[in-house]
């Protein structure tokens, strides 16, 4: 059987460069491209020591170039594209909308376009910011998306709604599937890949790996009197291979004609809520430190607490978080020190 060719934007990454692990393991051929405005050549070089596949293709180029991205889908014989290339940081978009809007947006649309006149496959890489502050817990893909309270989540709302409409134009010509990703952590087991965040981190577990190392001197939780049991925001945290994974069951599910409805949705998390604190004392726990901490004031736009309801991944996906937290936070750790030449 002819392999199937997966495209990843944004492939060089912290999720991209997990994904192209799974899915070169799992058999396919992946063009990875990337305009390293967000990265460097670390994580690419790590997915090709991991698999072994030196000749794995990378393209440098913007997909908000759409002659780029043209001719991208005219030199690979691309089935699928796993949508990555965008902007993430929550706080940034407050600050610099246009530069979201138009980068999230523009390259977006150009994926689309081509991946509709050649007929590809779209996954989406979505977000669980989406629901906003939602009113029920846990969240499901029918609890409703709230007003984006970042210009960030509003660009995953936007290209949500780019993808589902051009998928019900095209009257079964394209298929999609979106993927809310709740907060995914970790790196690869072999501590060649991981996330590697530009400057200060601005999330959770970059920030617990650097203050261990000594890289930052203290840890701030940033509140501690929200209505939860320890007074600390809930939150549900995916292994980075387990949601690289769930990708793989989603374009297998696509280019094996398996859907049910031309656009789908899936929540991809554990269903387990887990604290700030409780996570901090795992990490400590599982890697046998003291870390340096301190409570601090609410951050601004944070909810309290969210977390998902996987089952529909579960049963009709076919796929499961396994990995434990206490797993996930020791790849984190050992990935920081691969950094750190330790
Ligand atoms: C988690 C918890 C913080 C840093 C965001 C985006 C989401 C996705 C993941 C891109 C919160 C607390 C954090 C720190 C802390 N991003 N925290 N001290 O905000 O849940 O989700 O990142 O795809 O779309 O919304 O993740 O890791 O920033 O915060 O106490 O130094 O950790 O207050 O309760 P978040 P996070």
């Amino acid at each position: 059987m002819m392999k199937k060719t997966v495209l990843v934007s944004g492939g060089a990454g912290y999720i991209g460069s997990h994904v192209s692990v799974e899915l070169l393991s799992a058999g396919y051929d992946v063009v990875v491209a990337d305009n390293f405005s967000n990265c460097d050549l670390t994580c690419f070089e790590g997915v090709r020591k991991i698999t072994g596949r030196d000749d794995l293709p990378l393209v440098k180029m913007d997909f908000c170039d759409a002659a780029a991205v043209r001719k991208l889908f005219s030199d690979y014989p691309i089935d699928a594209v796993i949508h990555f290339a965008a902007f993430k940081a929550v706080g940034e978009s407050v600050e610099q909308p246009l530069k979201y809007y138009k980068n999230n947006l523009d390259s977006f649309l150009n994926v689309q376009e081509s991946a509709q006149a050649h007929s590809a496959k779209v996954l989406f890489s979505s977000s669980a910011t989406v629901y906003g502050e939602p009113d029920k817990m846990p969240v499901t893909e029918e609890s409703p998306r709230k007003p984006a309270t970042s210009p960030y989540g509003n660009t995953k709302q936007i290209c949500e709604d780019i993808l589902r409409d051009t998928i019900f134009a095209s009257k079964g010509a394209v298929q999609g599937i979106a993927l809310r990703y709740f907060n995914p952590i970790g790196a690869h087991p072999s501590a060649l890949i991981g996330e590697l965040p530009r400057g200060v981190p601005n999330n959770l577990v970059p920030y617990i790996t650097q203050t261990a190392i000594g890289k930052r001197e203290c840890l701030s939780i940033f509140g501690n009197d929200y209505p939860t049991p320890d007074g600390t925001c809930l939150r549900d945290y995916i292994d980075i291979v387990d949601l690289a994974k769930a990708h793989v069951f989603a374009v297998r599910r696509m280019l094996e004609a398996r859907m049910e409805a031309d656009y789908e949705i899936f929540n991809i998390g554990t269903g387990r809520p887990v604290s700030v604190l409780e996570l901090v004392q795992a990490f400590e726990r599982v890697n046998g430190l003291k870390l340096n901490y301190r409570f601090a004031p609410r951050r601004e736009g944070d909810v309290p607490a969210i977390w998902a309801d996987p089952s529909r991944a579960n049963t009709v996906l076919g796929w499961r978080a396994e990995r434990t937290i206490e797993e996930t936070l020791a790849a984190a750790w050992a990935w920081e020190k691969h950094l750190a030449g330790i």
